[in-house]
């Protein structure tokens, strides 16, 4: 009976795009009914859909970004619209105290957490000026990737004591190796670059942190969700979108629930695929040295 009702749901939900064209059957998607998720950055774009997703799912779903009434919206929506629910917290991922207060809410107010995903990003055109956290990081370092490292490392117990669980980087296709002479980009500054070296830094963490963990209990895994989708990032800064949000919505959805990456811990993925990121990534030693700074660099 129950496996009967969960191959309708899965059917209403590919018929109905939730999920996507990799799940075809009922054991192709984890069941998503009293498991806890947050998508960091789900007050637009991509991370926005991802959210409504999880919520038709029927997870309860942690929604967060930097606009509280597009938020609050979000979150009143996706209750609204069952069977899952919504709360949505603030909080500037440009400061590592706020994310540190971020992760003390969702540890006080959520037994169990299941999926952690790191979305929320910045980009912007190449001639923009650098900017600073409030900790005097380079900006776009500090929003795409160290808080995601902080954030991750703050609800980590909470993740195991949940297991199994999952964690999902959104990064990118466009990667630069790190410069460890000039990781905060305070000579030749061009916000292209910054973004490329933030998005190369989330999926060196993804692959130590993998190292890390047992993936019987706790996956993460990173990916390029879509080239030039159709959101706020990519038409505020004059591009011309190539793909949708819902293309990039898939990619994340199999990482996030597709059962086939049940145990599978440490992939970067281009879309749908598996693919080999930047050669820097499978440096050990420059994967240590980014997660030394990382972990100096967010120290209290
Ligand atoms: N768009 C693409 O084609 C593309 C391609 C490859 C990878 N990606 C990656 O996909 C992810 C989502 O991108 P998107 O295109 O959906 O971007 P988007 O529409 O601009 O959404 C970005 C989200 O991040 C939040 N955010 C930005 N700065 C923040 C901060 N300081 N503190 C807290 N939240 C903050 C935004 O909140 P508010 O809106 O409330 O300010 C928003 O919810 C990013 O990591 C991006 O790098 C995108």
């Amino acid at each position: 009976m129950l496996a009967r009702r969960r191959v309708l749901v899965l059917c209403s939900m590919i018929l109905s795009g939730l999920i996507g064209p990799w799940a075809s059957a009922a054991q192709d998607v984890i069941d998503m009914e009293g498991r806890t998720a947050m998508v960091t950055g789900s007050t637009s774009g991509l991370g926005e859909v991802v959210a409504r997703r999880l919520g038709a799912m029927g997870a309860t779903v942690i929604v967060h970004g930097l606009n509280e009434q597009r938020g609050a919206g979000i979150a009143a929506e996706i209750t609204a619209a069952g069977p899952g629910r919504a709360v949505y917290y603030p909080g500037d991922l440009g400061s590592l105290e706020q994310v540190r207060a971020l992760a003390a809410r969702v540890r006080s107010a959520h037994p169990a957490l299941h999926l952690l995903i790191n979305n929320a990003g910045i980009g912007g055109a190449s001639n923009d000026a650098r900017r600073e956290s409030a900790d005097g990081h380079e900006l776009v370092f500090a929003v795409n990737y160290l808080s995601h490292f902080l954030l991750t490392q703050e609800l980590l117990p909470l993740l195991e004591r949940s297991a199994p669980a999952r964690i999902v980087n959104v990064a990118s296709i466009g990667q630069r190796p790190i410069n460890f002479d000039d990781i905060m980009m305070e000579s030749n500054y061009q916000t292209t670059s910054a973004y490329s070296q933030s998005k190369l830094a989330q999926i060196m963490f993804t692959f130590s942190l993998a190292e890390k963990l047992d993936p019987a209990r706790v996956t993460v895994n990173a990916l390029h969700p879509a080239t030039f989708m159709d959101t706020p990032m990519v038409t505020g800064s004059g591009r011309q979108p190539m793909s949708s949000v819902q293309d990039g919505a898939n990619a994340v959805m199999q990482l996030a629930v597709g059962s086939g990456l049940s145990g599978r811990s440490g992939l970067y993925f281009n879309q749908l695929n598996e693919a080999r990121a930047n050669a820097q990534a499978y440096d050990a030693a420059a994967r240590q040295r980014l997660w030394d700074l990382s972990t100096g660099l967010t120290k209290p």
